[in-house]
């Protein structure tokens, strides 16, 4: 018996394709999201020494007390916001399940949903699956700011959420203190949630503020807001996450996560609790990334690419308009298969078809890796 599609246009993602055809090929691998050198030895070890410590079983469904109290301790010195570690934190295994649980326990049949594309393409799979409707706004190069008249003349009595990422992935932009008034002007005394993906919160450059959720009391009584500990700690591979939001809110987040995964990985959250102690794990990630920012748009700089802005994450965006009539689908795979780089063509992050012949490549990559990278785009 054939199950009826309840995701009938969804295929396998980008990212899993774009990686498959680098790894066929052995193209340098500048798709997907994640580094090409080791996460921190010390790290490691920790987790190395909690497996041997005992910590091998569940954890608590909510995560380690110990690492929720951490967590609520970094939200408030940098954001200012008390969460309480029991109510209102929750462990998850990576940004993506906190997404999933979040749409999965508060949207329902008909309601609507906004959502930024380009987009990660996590939102929107998630929303279709509860019922909901997603009502997309394009953004456009180059500087992909959301456009607020559009976003008010979205609002309807269904809307249910409106989905944020800042750092935003694909784009690299960052949300500013005009679009935080923007927002809080547009969900005042309206029934209306806010996903808030700030998963790339400490990839953020030039001495820019990121404009957490959590830093403004109006939009964070309405905020779901997902990190991940993947992103920070160069280790994508452990899935580890968490969502913060107020106790009513997270109480439904709760019911649906205790069901979906119930806990996470137990040896990853002790060492993980402990990590977090020295503060410079997280503060020193801009720096960290900003060197091998300025490195790859320098080197970018000398090939025919039209480099885009980036104020955050770890990606880079050109456009190749001019070099080539190619789809950015066409033109991402003879990249990889021709000059053997990877990236990731933008058009994947819209729901429409819109192509601004933008590509993405990922930057968490060792010197060498970008550097050779370069040579080869160079060819272009
Ligand atoms: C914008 C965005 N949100 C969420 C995630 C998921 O994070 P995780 O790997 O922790 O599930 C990613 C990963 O690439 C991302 O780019």
């Amino acid at each position: 018996m054939i199950p009826v599609s309840k995701l009938p246009q969804t295929g396998t993602t980008i990212f899993t394709v774009m990686s498959a055809l680098a790894n066929e090929v052995g193209a340098i691998n500048l798709s997907q999201g994640f580094p090409d050198y080791e996460c921190p030895a010390e790290l490691i070890e920790l987790v190395n020494t909690a497996m041997k410590n005992g910590h091998n079983q569940y954890a608590p469904m909510a995560g380690l007390p110990a690492l929720r109290e951490r967590i609520a301790e970094k939200t408030e010195k940098l954001y200012g916001a008390v969460y309480n570690p029991d109510t209102e934190i929750t462990v998850t295994a990576g940004g993506t399940q906190a997404i999933f649980t979040a749409i999965c326990a508060t949207i329902h049949p008909n309601d609507e949903v906004i959502v930024f594309e380009p987009a990660y393409d996590a939102y929107a799979p998630a929303i279709k699956l509860m019922g909901g409707t997603v009502k997309s706004l394009a953004l456009e190069p180059p500087d992909y700011r959301i456009p607020w008249e559009m976003v008010k003349r979205l609002i309807s009595s269904r809307t249910r959420m409106i989905i944020l990422n800042s750092p935003h992935n694909p784009t690299s932009t960052i949300l500013q203190q005009d679009d935080i008034e923007q927002l809080t002007t547009i969900v005042k005394n309206r029934d209306i949630l806010i996903l808030s993906d700030e998963v790339y919160e400490h990839l953020i450059y030039d001495g820019q503020t990121h404009q957490s959720m959590a830093r403004y009391p109006e939009l964070q009584q309405r905020s779901y807001i997902v990190a991940s500990f993947g992103k920070l700690f160069h280790s994508t591979g452990w899935k580890l996450g968490y969502c913060m939001a107020p106790a009513h809110l997270m109480q439904e987040f709760r019911k649906v996560h205790q069901y979906l995964i119930f806990s996470v990985n137990t040896p990853m959250q002790v060492a993980v609790a402990e990590y977090l102690k020295n503060e410079q794990s997280y503060l020193a990630l801009p720096q960290f990334f900003q060197e091998k920012r300025d490195h790859f748009r320098t080197g970018l700089s000398q090939t025919r690419f039209e480099l885009l802005p980036c104020s955050g994450t770890y990606f880079q965006s050109v456009r190749y308009t001019g070099m080539s009539d190619e789809s950015d689908a066409e033109f991402a795979k003879r990249l990889t298969t021709e000059f053997k780089v990877a990236a990731i063509p933008v058009s994947a992050f819209y729901n429409k078809a819109i192509d601004y012949q933008v590509l993405r490549f990922c930057f968490a990559k060792k010197i060498e890796t970008l550097d050779r990278a370069i040579e080869r785009l160079m060819k272009i």
